[in-house]
């Protein structure tokens, strides 16, 4: 059992020993380490059972303490942390002589963010330094957006977990760099679409897709973000159903049918298939449904605009099979 608490301190006191919490953010809950002590950032692949060649995400208060962790800081890097910082948005930069090997796994790029979180917020402040966290899960499963969910999954691995609540936006950041023909490239959809960071910087980012052969973050991976239990990502929700009608089904709708399955588990997203809502209740929706023991989730796919891209693509990256 790891402590949940609100208490700034006692987490400080714990990341100044060299251990591993759990921190808030509006996207995911985090699993944190002194980004600057090797020996604890070690511990996060091991908590995490993750690959030594998978780098992690330094987090700062704000653009100015980010800066000498990276080198060619260009306007479009102060644009973007102007416009979205704190906030969902990871830039991929050069990496200075500051940020440890174990950290960027071996790239030349480091991966830095500044959450939208008060807690954690103050906690960097404070901290001084930057910290290191992925999300708190075991490699591959689903991202925690409860401190009950790391508690559940990692809490006999670490101290303490900071309390912020649920966090406000649900799916993993957004991650966007420039490429070596410095052409702006998201890597991981997330919140901020590309068409907003076009916006600002005058060029729409490319999406690097998973058909691509090179893939710069292993979180465009397929199978990711996965329940335990086998799960099925459907445009065409009816049909799957009747297909598996003999197993033993949950169902996750992202907004109400008039039809319901009585037999069935069944879970809605949002009453009017608002996509932040969608997005904020996804990760907890598939969370409780894969404690249920079932055969088979059925999730059935959102339109594919806006947020709702970027949702469904964590869908089919944790879906076993496609309909
Ligand atoms: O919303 C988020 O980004 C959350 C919260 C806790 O900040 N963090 C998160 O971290 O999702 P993680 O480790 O679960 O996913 C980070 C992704 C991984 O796919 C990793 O491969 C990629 O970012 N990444 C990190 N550093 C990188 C680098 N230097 N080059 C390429 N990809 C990198
Ligand atoms: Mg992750």
């Amino acid at each position: 059992m790891a402590i949940i608490t609100k208490n700034i301190n006692e987490a400080l006191s714990i990341l100044n020993s060299g251990k591993l919490i759990g921190i808030p953010t509006e996207t995911v809950y985090g699993l944190a380490a002194d980004a600057t002590n090797e020996k604890a950032v070690q511990q996060i692949f091991k908590v995490k059972n993750r690959p030594s060649n998978n780098p992690l995400i330094l987090h700062f208060p704000n653009l100015d303490a980010a800066i000498p962790y990276f080198k060619n800081p260009t306007k479009k890097i102060e644009i973007l942390a102007e416009k979205f910082w704190p906030g969902p948005l990871t830039l991929l930069l050069d990496r200075s002589d500051l940020v440890p090997e174990i950290v960027t796994a071996g790239s030349k790029r480091v991966a830095v963010r500044v959450p939208a979180h008060p807690l954690t917020l103050q906690l960097l402040e404070k901290f001084n330094k930057p910290l290191a966290a992925p999300s708190a899960n075991p490699s591959g499963y689903i991202s925690p957006t409860t401190p009950w969910h790391v508690e559940k999954q990692l809490g006999n691995k670490i101290p303490l977990i900071l309390d912020g609540g649920p966090c406000s936006k649900g799916i993993e950041s957004t991650i966007m760099g420039w490429n070596e023909n410095n052409v702006p490239v998201v890597y991981r959809l997330g919140n901020i679409t590309p068409e907003e960071i076009g916006q600002c910087i005058g060029t729409t980012p490319l999406v690097l897709n998973k058909s691509e052969k090179k893939l710069e973050a292993p979180g465009m991976l397929s199978k990711h973000y996965a329940p335990k239990t086998p799960t099925l990502i459907t445009d065409n929700l009816e049909m799957a159903i009747n297909k598996h009608l003999n197993k033993n089904l949950g169902i996750i709708r992202y907004m109400p049918a008039n039809a319901t399955n009585k037999n069935h588990t069944e879970f809605v997203l949002s009453e009017t298939g608002n996509l932040n809502e969608i997005a904020r209740n996804l990760y907890a929706k598939m969370h409780e449904m894969d404690a249920l023991n079932l055969d088979l989730i059925v999730i059935e796919a959102m339109p594919d605009e806006g947020i709702g891209i970027a949702i469904n693509d964590r869908l089919r990256r944790a879906s076993t099979y496609r309909s």
